[in-house]
């Protein structure tokens, strides 16, 4: 048999899966490691789709998906940034963030092109990019800065090549947040080099600490963005796969050749749970935002008193403690603490190198399971002094 293509074959799986593979063989662990909400969907969202159901709402939809989801979309932002996005062509309902992702890097994209990611990022960027025929140039970002990227840093990685700017705040796996003066620094950067740029703000309504900042509602932002939103996280939809693209009707239109080719439509069942969760979910979400809000109190209390640096997250529903103090490295560090304490985490490299001494732990996971899993590192650590 002729060989699995380059690009493929030499891309590392995900460090996630990995060590998740693992997991579902042990009893008893409690995972910190997961990035999706503990929560079921919403009844109310979850019903508006069985009636569908039965009416009989099981057919294809626009590419572009169904009128009904992109106005509820396009009035949700007006109203609430003041953002314009036409229904008709400035707006494309998509399978998840990830296929929104990936069908814009695939429009954008020649081969050789450069993306600027800042990193530790999302696992998925990076692989986008490459197997879009792009090249990802990571900038680091470290703890010390609350895990924001240096605009200086992002100056410095400008080629000829570069095509766009891939920001996500708040981020995973920092959980860090940016404020408007960082983010209009990049966009006039983007501006000055007349790049894209690709905005997934998947947790925007995940954001504790003051206000959440649109990218494209920034100065000279909206035209060159592609920003990305989606279902997943606010309103626990992750198993309904419905994100969304908005941009200028020429990307949106390139980005729709790719998906209609390729996808053909997001899923019906969940674009009409999409109009329901838009509709009449706002409730529902504000619970289990306020929720993760309470649970990131007590996750950062219980790794700073079991020894581990961590700064408070400004949103998403991650923490990304430092574990360079006991000496392992990230992967030593979760690899025993899985073994020995049953507590899964996720090691900080897996989203990048400068991840490296630090690990991810998800609080999309009840308070009390935070609590055990807290007192297990602290032996855990205790247990490494000795
Ligand atoms: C930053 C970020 N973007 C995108 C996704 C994927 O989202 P979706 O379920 O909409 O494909 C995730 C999922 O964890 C994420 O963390």
């Amino acid at each position: 048999m002729k060989p699995i293509s380059d690009v493929v074959q030499t891309t590392p799986p995900s460090g996630i899966r990995k060590f998740f593979d693992i997991v579902s063989q042990m009893q008893d662990v409690i995972s910190l490691g997961v990035g999706e909400p503990d929560f079921d969907t919403p009844w109310r969202i979850s019903e508006s789709c069985i009636f569908s159901l039965e009416r009989g709402r099981t057919h294809y939809t626009s590419n572009f998906g169904t009128p009904e989801l992109r106005k509820a979309i396009s009035d949700y932002w007006q109203e609430r940034e003041g953002l314009e996005y036409n229904w008709e062509n400035q707006i494309l309902i998509t399978v998840g963030v990830s296929e929104a992702m990936d069908i814009a890097m695939r429009a954008i994209l020649n081969p050789g092109d450069e993306i600027i990611c800042p990193e530790p990022c999302y696992v998925s960027y990076k692989p986008c990019i490459t197997f879009a025929g792009g090249v990802a140039v990571a900038i680091p970002s470290y703890m010390e800065d609350e895990f924001r990227v240096t605009p200086d840093l992002i100056r410095a990685a400008i080629t000829k090549k570069t095509k766009a700017i891939l920001i996500s705040y708040p981020c995973n796996p920092t959980g860090a947040t940016a404020n408007r003066e960082m983010l209009q620094e990049i966009v006039d950067i983007a501006k000055e080099h007349d790049l894209w740029i690709i905005s997934d703000e998947i947790y925007d309504r995940m954001t504790y600490d003051g206000k959440h900042i649109c990218i494209p509602t920034l100065t000279g932002a909206y035209d060159r963005t592609i920003f990305m939103n989606g279902f997943s996280k606010a309103y626990a939809m992750t198993g309904w796969r419905i994100g969304y693209a908005c941009g200028s009707a020429e990307v949106i239109e390139a980005m729709m050749k790719i998906h209609q080719y390729t996808i053909l439509c997001a899923p019906i069942m969940g674009q009409v749970a999409a109009v329901e969760a838009m509709k009449n979910g706002y409730a529902d979400s504000e619970a289990m935002i306020e929720e993760y809000g309470r649970r990131r109190r007590v996750i950062v209390k219980g790794l700073n008193h079991a020894g581990l640096k961590c700064v408070m997250p400004g949103g998403a529903f991650y923490a990304f403690p430092s574990v360079k103090d006991t000496g392992l490295t990230c992967d030593e560090f979760s690899e025993r603490l899985l073994y020995e304490e049953k507590v899964a985490v996720v090691p900080g490299n897996a989203f990048g190198e400068c991840g490296e001494g630090h690990i991810r732990c998800s609080y999309a996971t009840s308070i009390e399971k935070i609590e055990i899993a807290m007192e297990r590192i602290a032996r855990f650590i205790s247990k490494l002094k000795v």
